[in-house]
C-alpha cells in the first residue's frame, strides 16, 4: 500500500507548533542580534543599581528584527529581576495619550482606572513606577499622535530607560526640541540580514514550527531567496506558513517545490507590503505616485494639491521619506527647453512584497 505512504491521514499535521509562525511570536533565541541586544542592555544596566538609565532610538527597515529583539530582551530582564518594570507599547495600535496610559496600567496590573482622566492615570502610574524603575519601549514611535506623553515620562519618571523604535530615524529630526534636549538619546541602527543570516533565521523557524523532515530541503532555497530579495523576514514567515497550509490541504506528507511556488504566487495578494508601515497621509502620496509613475515631481504635486491644502515642502518631505524606504525612486532629467526636473517612479517590485 505504498501509495498511502506520502499521504497525510486526517489526524496528522505537518505543523508542530503553528504559533511559531505568528509574526508576534518571540523565539527563545534571536540570532544575529546579540550585539544590538548587548548595547540595549548596557543602556538599561544603571537601573539595576538604582540609577537613571540611558534612552535610545532603535531604527532600521521593517521586518529585520527590531521589535523581536527588544521584546526578547525585555522578557530576559523580567526573568532576571523584579526591580524593574518592563513596558512595551505599540504606538500604531495605541496612538493617543489615553490609550497608551491605559495600556501601561494594564501591563502594570493596575486596576483602578475606571472613569479616570489621562492626568489622573499618569499620576497613578508615576507613583507606582517611581517605587522601582522602568524600561518603557515605544514601538512604531513615528505613529504616535502626541508627544506630550514622552515629555511627561521624561520629566516625572525618575529611573527609566526609554526605548523608541522606528523605521526611520527622521522621526527625531521633527521632534520638539524641548523633548529632544532632555532625551539625550542614543541611536542604534539595525541593518538588514545577509543571505546566510536570512537562511538561518528561517531554518530556525522551520525547526520550531514543523515536524522534522516536513520540508523538502532543496525547495527551501526558493523561500530564502524571496525573503532575502525583499529584505524582510516577514516574507519568509508568510511563505513558510502558506506552503505548509497548501501541502496540508493536499494531504501531502512533504512540503515540496510545487507548494512553495504556489505560496509565492500568493505573496502579492498578501498585503503586509512595506506601505502598511506608512501613515495614512504617506499612503495617499504613495498611491498618487503609483498612479502617476514616471511623471515629474511638480506634476504629481499639482494633482496632490487638488486633494488638500498642503505646502510643496510637506509634499517633498513625504516623497523623500518614501524614497528612503525605497518604495519609490527619483531620477533627475534634463529636458532641454524646460530645464531640469525630477521624475518620480513607483517601485512595483518592492511594493508587491
Ligand atoms: N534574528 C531573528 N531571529 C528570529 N526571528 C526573527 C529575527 N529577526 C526577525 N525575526 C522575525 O521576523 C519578523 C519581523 O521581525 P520584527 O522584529 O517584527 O521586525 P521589525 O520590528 O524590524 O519590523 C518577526 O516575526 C520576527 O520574529
Ligand atoms: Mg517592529
Amino acid at each position: 500500500m505504498s501509495i498511502f505512504k506520502n499521504i497525510l491521514s486526517h489526524n496528522e499535521s505537518l505543523f508542530l507548533d503553528p504559533m511559531a509562525l505568528d509574526l508576534e511570536y518571540v523565539p527563545q533565541i534571536i540570532p544575529f542580534r546579540e550585539n544590538q541586544q548587548k548595547y540595549i542592555a548596557e543602556c538599561i544596566k544603571p537601573l539595576l543599581s538604582n540609577r537613571d538609565g540611558r534612552n535610545l532610538l532603535v531604527y532600521g527597515y521593517s521586518g529585520i528584527g527590531k521589535t523581536v529583539a527588544v521584546k526578547h530582551l525585555l522578557n530576559e530582564l523580567d526573568k532576571e529581576t523584579d526591580d524593574v518594570y518592563t513596558i512595551y507599547i505599540n504606538c500604531w495600535k495605541k496612538n493617543t495619550e489615553f490609550k497608551i496610559l491605559k495600556d501601561i496600567c494594564d501591563q502594570l496590573n493596575y486596576k483602578f482606572i475606571a472613569n479616570k482622566s489621562s492626568d489622573e492615570l499618569f499620576d497613578d502610574i508615576k507613583k507606582l513606577i517611581n517605587k522601582k524603575s522602568a524600561v518603557i519601549c515605544l514601538d512604531e514611535i513615528d505613529k504616535i499622535e502626541t508627544t506630550e506623553i514622552i515629555y511627561a515620562l521624561l520629566e516625572d519618571i525618575l529611573r527609566k530607560t526609554l526605548i523608541f523604535i522606528s523605521n526611520d530615524k527622521q522621526w527625531l529630526v521633527q521632534l520638539d526640541p524641548r523633548i529632544k534636549s532632555r532625551l539625550s538619546i542614543e541611536l542604534l541602527e539595525f541593518k538588514p540580514y545577509n543571505y546566510e543570516e536570512t537562511k538561518e533565521i528561517l531554518n530556525q523557524r522551520i525547526n520550531l514550527a514543523f515536524i522534522p523532515g516536513a520540508f523538502d530541503t532543496n525547495a527551501i532555497k526558493n523561500i530564502v531567496d524571496k525573503t532575502f530579495e525583499s529584505n524582510d523576514i516577514r516574507t519568509g514567515i508568510f511563505l513558510l506558513k502558506q506552503s505548509g497550509d497548501i501541502a496540508e490541504s493536499k494531504s501531502s506528507r512533504k512540503i515540496n517545490q510545487e507548494h512553495i511556488i504556489d505560496a509565492i504566487s500568493k505573496l502579492s495578494n498578501f498585503n503586509f507590503n512595506k506601505s502598511t508601515d506608512l501613515i495614512d497621509e504617506d499612503k495617499i502620496v504613495l498611491d498618487l505616485i503609483k498612479n502617476n509613475s514616471g511623471k515629474s515631481i511638480t506634476e504629481i504635486y499639482e494633482i496632490y494639491k487638488e486633494k488638500g491644502e498642503k505646502s510643496y515642502r510637506t509634499f517633498q518631505r513625504k516623497v523623500d521619506k518614501l524614497r528612503r524606504t525605497k518604495l519609490i525612486s527619483t531620477e533627475e532629467i534634463n529636458d532641454g527647453t524646460r530645464g531640469k526636473s525630477t521624475k518620480v517612479i513607483y517601485n512595483k517590485k518592492l511594493n508587491d512584497f
